[in-house]
């Protein structure tokens, strides 16, 4: 298995500096790894990105370490690299089952917030998806990110009856997101959260959540989500988590989970693991290890 990391953009020879010690890391556990210009990938110069990814003799599995990538940016890479006998571990149709929420969204119907969502930025169909909630809380994000470190003015609704509101929220988020915005409007049912401190980058309500990857349909380790805060000994019980995990299309990917005030633990969302981060409190070399070993079973690689 080789891991793909992106290149340090001043020299294409040179790791992206985030994700050096996951390197470290991967070829401590035993993979070997290539570098990709990111900037070149989404500039649509494939064949220049991918220049210094040396080819396959015979067919090896990949994974992608690195930034977010729209699900177009991710198929060019998936058949840039398939051009290269390199194999992602995810398809273009799989990494984008986890990647927007409408997609798995029936997966995990029965564990996550309400949803609804629309592609039609109108004054029309905000009010029409909104009032479907009554006067609960709410929250907005698009289709992948949410603006949380703008949590009052941009996140979080106190009522979805209130209409001015609404559209003064929604409209703050669709014009910080600006160009990135993905797709569309997902609008979550706000769920009451046990409360873990506030974060002192943005003030936002950091709440008792937990990062699981898996990886072929296994755990691979369970991070605390945030880096601050006292989580104390506590951790979620997986089974009903891991039963989840089976029917999710995709070979890797994280599930976010939160513990509820009433002491119910729900999925906050679902991610490609490709493009997930790891909490800065995670032990790299403990993480490789373990995927490592869950990857080595399926791929014999
Ligand atoms: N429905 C919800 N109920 C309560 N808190 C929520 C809800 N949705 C999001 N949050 C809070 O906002 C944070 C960001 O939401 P999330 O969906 O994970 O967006 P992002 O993709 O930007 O991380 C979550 O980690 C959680 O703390
Ligand atoms: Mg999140």
């Amino acid at each position: 298995m080789r891991i793909i990391y992106c290149d340090s953009v001043f020299d294409n020879k040179i790791i992206e500096p985030d994700y050096e010690k996951e390197k470290e890391a991967a070829i401590n556990a035993g993979f070997s790894f290539s570098l990709i210009s990111f900037e070149e990938l989404i500039d649509g110069k494939i064949t220049r990105s991918l220049r210094f990814v040396k080819e396959a003799e015979n067919t090896e599995f990949g994974m992608y370490r690195g930034w977010m990538l729209t699900p177009n940016q991710y198929e060019k890479l998936y058949n840039g690299l398939l051009k290269k006998n390199i194999e992602l571990v995810n398809s273009p149709i799989e990494y984008t089952h986890c990647h927007y929420l409408p997609n798995s969204y029936a997966k995990i119907v029965s564990k996550t917030p309400k949803s609804n969502w629309t592609k039609e930025l109108t004054t029309e169909s905000i009010l029409k998806l909104t009032k479907a909630f009554g006067d609960n809380s709410i929250i907005v994000k698009d289709f992948v990110k949410s603006e949380k470190h703008h949590w009052e003015t941009a996140c979080f609704i106190p009522n979805a009856s209130n209409s001015e509101n609404v559209l003064a929220v929604v409209n703050k988020f669709i014009e910080l997101r600006g160009e990135s915005l993905n797709e569309g409007l997902v609008f979550r049912q706000f769920e009451e959260l046990e409360y873990l401190t506030e974060y002192s980058k943005s003030g936002m309500p950091l709440t008792k959540e937990f990062r699981i990857f898996f990886a072929n349909k296994e755990v691979v380790k369970v991070f605390n989500y945030w880096d601050e805060g006292v989580y104390g000994a506590e951790k979620p019980a997986l089974e009903e988590f891991i039963a989840i995990a089976q029917a999710i299309d995709s070979n890797f990917f994280t599930m976010d989970v939160a513990k509820k005030k009433n002491g119910e633990w729900i999925i906050m969302e679902l991610g490609d693991g490709q493009v997930a981060g790891l909490p800065d409190n995670a032990d790299k070399n403990e993480f490789y290890t373990h995927l490592k070993e869950k990857t080595s079973l399926k791929t014999g690689s």
